[in-house]
């Protein structure tokens, strides 16, 4: 059997939240969260205004805490951009990089995504990685071809100790924000088909890298999601908004991690 992988469970919010509402999640998070093992880390990534409300209210907690995108430089004239040094100065860990929704709205390429991917782990971030398929391409058979192209996309920029430190989160298109999760058996398939990929570049990564799930995973499905071999946890939309959904897919992670 693989080395057990610790579980993670990641809450994007997109662009959700004020800060009255903010204050009350989070508190709640940052306390239900506080009785989970270590076994399973928990983290959110807010909106950038709200990183320093998710600093003084998560610090110290066992919650990390990130962003949803980072600028693929460093520093400069690029108006309404933010830098990966800046979210690090407010203590994020996390880095989402290449969500659908912003390869989709903001035609964000495969390079691209790699380089926003260099440029978060040169900042100290763990990049959170996106890759999916749409249904069209799903249908027309086309789900390894796409998703091997953006994964290789970011592993060919990466040396193999980079790629050890990143999160890869598969996010298939047609199952965010619809109610239509992947079933187990298909997340798992292009889970194990990502293993492949990263053995391609080391055997350490194929063994240590986090696979999410992401795509409608709630309460009463991350569980069985979690249980799959190659499935390392989830990258949560929706349900990361209501705290108790959010604890109870953490404590989907903590009883996958005990049959798994
Ligand atoms: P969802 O979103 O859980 O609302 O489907 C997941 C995501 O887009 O990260």
């Amino acid at each position: 059997m693989a080395k057990q992988r610790a579980k993670l469970v990641v809450g994007n919010w997109k662009m959700h939240g004020r800060l009255a509402d903010n204050k009350v999640l989070l508190q709640a998070v940052s306390q239900g969260a506080g009785s989970l093992p270590e076994a399973v880390g928990v983290g959110v990534c807010v909106p950038c205004p709200y990183l320093a409300q998710a600093q003084v209210l998560l610090n110290g907690s066992r919650v990390a805490w990130g962003v949803q995108d980072v600028s693929a430089h460093e520093q400069g004239a690029f108006t309404g951009e933010v830098a990966a040094e800046m979210a690090v100065e407010f203590g994020a860990s996390y880095a989402i990089v290449g969500h659908s929704e912003r390869r989709a709205y903001h035609l964000e390429s495969a390079e691209l995504v790699a380089t926003k991917t260099l440029r978060a782990l040169e900042a100290g971030l763990t990049p959170i990685v996106c890759v999916g398929e749409t249904l069209e391409q799903r249908e027309a058979g086309e789900t390894e071809s796409v998703i091997g192209m953006q994964i290789d996309a970011v592993l060919t920029k990466l040396s193999p100790d980079q790629a050890l430190r990143i999160v890869i989160a598969y996010e298939p298109v047609w199952a965010i924000g619809t109610g239509k999760t992947a079933t187990a058996e298909q997340a798992q398939a292009v889970h194990a088909f990502l293993r492949a990929r990263l053995a391609a570049k080391s055997e350490a990564a194929a063994a240590g890298v986090v696979l999410l799930y992401g795509g409608s995973v709630k309460p009463d499905n991350a569980e069985q999601l979690f249980r799959q071999q190659d499935i390392d946890g989830g990258l949560i939309g929706g349900a990361s908004l209501k705290h108790i959904d959010f604890l109870a897919i953490c404590q989907a992670a903590v009883a996958a991690n005990a049959v798994r």
